[in-house]
C-alpha cells in the first residue's frame, strides 16, 4: 500500500484530470453492466412471460442502447488508461535515468550495466501493469461488482446472502495467490537482469570469446541464465492461472445451489422466473469482474515486486552529497593539496590498515607545476586522482584546492575545473567529432580539429572513410588502442581545464606518436596544475616533482636529479629502466 501511495502521489498527479475522465467513463461502463443484469428480469417477465406488446420494443431498445454505451465506455476507459500508464512509465524512465547518474561510482561497481538496463527497460514496463492498468482496473471491477450485487440483493437478499459465503474463501484465495506472486515476480526481474547484464558482458568481450574459445561455455551459461528466466515466468503463469479454476469451482458449486434452491422456490411461486434469471444472469456477470479482479491483482502484486526495485534505485542517496555545498569554485590557476589522506575502497572491515589503498598522503600541486606519480601497479596512483575528481572522498585527511576542502565545493564547478585522460580509455558510439568534442560541447569543429592536431590525432582521422564523421563503434572497436588515447588526449586538450589529471595517457602509444604527443601535452602543462602518471619514466624527467607511491605511501618525493642522487626506490627503477 505505501508503495501504491507514493506512485499515486508521485507520478499520477499529472494525469488527475484525464484519470478522471478515466474513473468516469469506467463508471458508465460499469453501470451498463448492471443495467443489462437488471433488465434480463423485464426480458423474461414482460417481454416473453407476460408478453406486454408495448414494452417489447423499448426494452429491446435498451438492451441495445446498454450495450453500444458499454462498449464506448470501455474503449475509452481503456484507451485513457493505457496512455496514462505509458506517460507514467517514460517518467520513471527518465526519473531512474536522472537518479542513476548523479550516483556515486561506487554505485557503478556494484550494479552491472546490463542490470541496470534491464531495471529501466523491464522492470519499469512491468510496473506499468501495477500502476495503471491494475490500479483502474480494480476500480471498475470492484464497482461492476458492487452494482451487480446490488442487483442480486434487489431482486432476492436471502438468495445474495447464501450467493456469497464464497466470497471469504475466494478473496483468502485471491490474497494468498497475491503474495506469491509478488515474491516470483521479484525473482523473475533480478534474473532478466542478471541475464540482462551477462549477455551485454559477453556482447562487450566478444573478442575474448572468440580468442579463448569460449563459445561453449558461454552457450552453457547463457542457457542457464535464459532458463532460469523461463522457469520463473512459467511459475507465474502456473502460479498466477490457479486463480481461473479455483474459481470456476467455487462458481459452479454456487450456481448449483442457486438453480436447486431457485428452482424449488420457483415451483412453489415465491419467485418470478425473471428475478431468478436476473439473479443467475446478475451471478454470472459478477462473475467477470471477480475473476478480473483476482487476475489484475496478480498483475498489480507482479509489478509491485518491480516498484519495489525500481524504487530501491530511486532511494539511494549518492554518499558524495552536492547539495549542502554552495559555494562555486572559480579559479585560474588552481592549487592542490592532499593533508594526510588516509583511504579505502571498501570501509566495511573498520580501520584496518591492511585495506588502505592510500596511507596518510600529503603533497601540493601549486599552479603552473606537474607532480609526476610514479610506482608499481596497485600502488594507489590512480585513487588518488579519483580523489581529486571527487569520485569517492577519503576516510580521514582532506584534499584541498586553494586552501578549502573540495567537499566545500559543488560537484559541478569541481569538476568543470578539470580534464582528465584516464587509464581505461572511453569511446562512445558515436562521430569522432562528438568524441572530440565532448570534452568541450560549445566547440565549434575548428577547434575540435585544433585538439585532434595537438593530440597527433589529425592525420589518422583523415585517413579513415569519413573522417571526422566516422562512427567508432561501441567502445571505440574500430580504432586501435592509440589511437582511442588520442582521442581521449584531444577531448582533454579541447576541454581546456585549469587542472589537468594524466594518468597513463601515453600509454598505448609508440615512441615516435609519443614523442610528439609529449611536446603538445608539455605546452599544454603550461599554466595548469597537473597531476600526471607516467608509465615511462623518460616522459616524466621534467616534472617539477616526482612521488614515488608505494603500497599506498608517498616513499621519495623529489626532481629527478634529486631522486636519482637519493640512490632509493626510483634511481633503481630508473637504472633498470635506462638499461633495460
Ligand atoms: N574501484 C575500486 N574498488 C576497489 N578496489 C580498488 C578500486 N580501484 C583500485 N582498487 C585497489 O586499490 C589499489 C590501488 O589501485 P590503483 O590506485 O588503481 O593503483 P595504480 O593506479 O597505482 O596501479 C589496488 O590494490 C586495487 O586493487
Ligand atoms: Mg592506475
Amino acid at each position: 500500500m505505501p508503495l501504491i501511495k507514493r506512485i499515486l502521489r508521485d507520478y499520477m498527479r499529472p494525469y488527475t484530470r484525464r484519470m478522471c475522465w478515466s474513473i468516469f467513463f469506467m463508471v458508465i461502463a460499469a453501470a451498463m453492466t448492471a443495467m443489462f443484469a437488471k433488465l434480463v428480469q423485464p426480458v423474461l417477465d414482460d417481454v416473453l412471460i407476460n408478453a406486454k406488446k408495448d414494452l417489447i420494443v423499448p426494452i429491446a431498445l435498451s438492451v441495445f442502447a446498454c450495450f453500444s454505451l458499454r462498449g464506448v465506455a470501455t474503449y475509452m476507459h481503456t484507451v485513457m488508461t493505457n496512455t496514462i500508464g505509458q506517460s507514467i512509465v517514460s517518467d520513471i524512465q527518465k526519473d531512474l535515468f536522472a537518479h542513476s547518474l548523479k550516483l556515486d561510482l561506487k554505485f557503478f561497481q556494484e550494479n552491472p550495466s546490463g542490470e541496470m538496463v534491464a531495471r529501466m527497460i523491464s522492470d519499469v514496463n512491468v510496473m506499468r501493469a501495477a500502476v495503471a492498468e491494475a490500479v483502474t482496473g480494480l476500480f471498475k471491477n470492484f464497482l461492476t461488482l458492487i452494482l451487480l450485487i446490488v442487483v442480486m440483493f434487489y431482486q432476492d437478499w436471502v438468495l445474495a446472502l447464501a450467493a456469497f459465503t464464497i466470497f471469504p474463501f475466494a478473496a483468502a484465495f485471491v490474497a494468498w495467490l497475491g503474495k506469491r506472486l509478488r515474491k516470483i515476480s521479484g525473482r523473475t526481474q533480478e534474473s532478466i537482469g542478471s541475464m540482462a547484464s551477462f549477455l551485454s558482458q559477453v556482447f562487450q568481450g566478444i573478442r575474448q570469446v572468440k580468442a579463448y574459445g569460449q563459445e561453449t561455455e558461454e552457450n552453457r551459461r547463457a542457457a542457464l541464465a535464459i532458463d532460469r528466466v523461463r522457469d520463473l515466468n512459467i511459475k507465474n503463469t502456473t502460479t498466477g492461472n490457479l486463480s481461473t479454476p479455483v474459481n470456476d469451482v467455487l462458481v459452479g458449486l454456487t450456481v448449483l445451489g442457486l438453480i436447486i434452491y431457485g428452482g424449488y422456490q420457483s415451483v412453489a411461486g415465491a419467485l418470478t422466473p425473471g428475478s431468478l434469471m436476473s439473479f443467475i444472469a446478475a451471478f454470472l456477470m459478477a462473475y467477470e469482474p471477480m475473476k478480473k479482479l483476482a487476475k489484475l491483482n496478480n498483475n498489480l502484486q507482479t509489478g509491485l515486486g518491480a516498484a519495489e526495485r525500481v524504487f530501491a534505485i530511486l532511494d539511494i542517496r549518492p554518499a558524495i552529497i552536492t547539495t549542502e555545498a554552495t559555494r562555486s569554485l572559480e579559479s585560474k590557476a588552481p592549487v592542490i593539496a592532499f593533508e594526510n589522506v588516509c583511504f579505502a575502497y571498501d570501509t566495511m572491515g573498520g580501520d584496518d590498515a591492511g585495506l588502505r589503498v592510500l596511507d596518510d598522503v600529503s603533497f601540493t600541486a601549486k599552479n603552473g607545476e606537474v607532480i609526476a606519480l610514479v610506482g608499481p601497479s596497485g600502488a594507489g596512483k590512480s585513487t588518488i586522482l579519483n580523489l581529486v575528481l571527487r569520485f569517492f572522498d577519503p576516510v580521514s585527511g582532506r584534499v584541498t584546492i586553494d586552501g578549502s576542502d573540495i567537499r566545500d565545493y559543488t560537484l559541478e564547478s569541481l569538476r568543470g575545473h578539470m580534464a582528465l585522460v584516464s587509464q581505461e580509455v572511453v569511446i562512445f558510439d558515436d562521430t569522432v567529432l562528438a568524441n572530440i568534442a565532448y570534452g568541450d560541447p560549445s566547440a565549434g569543429e575548428d577547434r575540435v580539429i585544433e585538439a585532434a592536431k595537438a593530440a597527433n590525432a589529425h592525420e589518422f582521422i583523415m585517413a579513415m572513410e569519413e573522417g571526422y564523421q566516422t562512427r567508432v563503434g561501441e567502445n571505440g572497436l574500430k580504432l586501435s588502442g592509440g589511437q582511442r588515447q588520442r582521442i581521449a588526449i584531444a577531448r582533454a586538450i579541447l576541454r581546456n581545464a585549469p587542472i589537468l589529471l594524466l594518468d597513463e595517457a601515453t600509454s598505448a602509444l609508440d615512441n615516435e606518436s609519443e614523442r610528439l604527443i609529449q611536446q603538445s601535452l608539455q605546452k599544454l602543462e603550461q599554466g595548469r596544475t597537473t597531476i600526471v602518471i607516467a608509465h615511462r619514466l623518460s616522459t616524466i624527467r621534467s616534472a617539477t616533482r616526482i612521488l614515488v607511491m608505494d603500497a599506498g605511501r608517498i616513499a621519495e618525493s623529489g626532481t629527478h636529479a634529486e631522486l636519482i642522487a637519493l640512490g632509493g626506490i626510483y634511481a633503481s627503477l630508473y637504472t633498470d629502466y635506462a638499461h633495460g
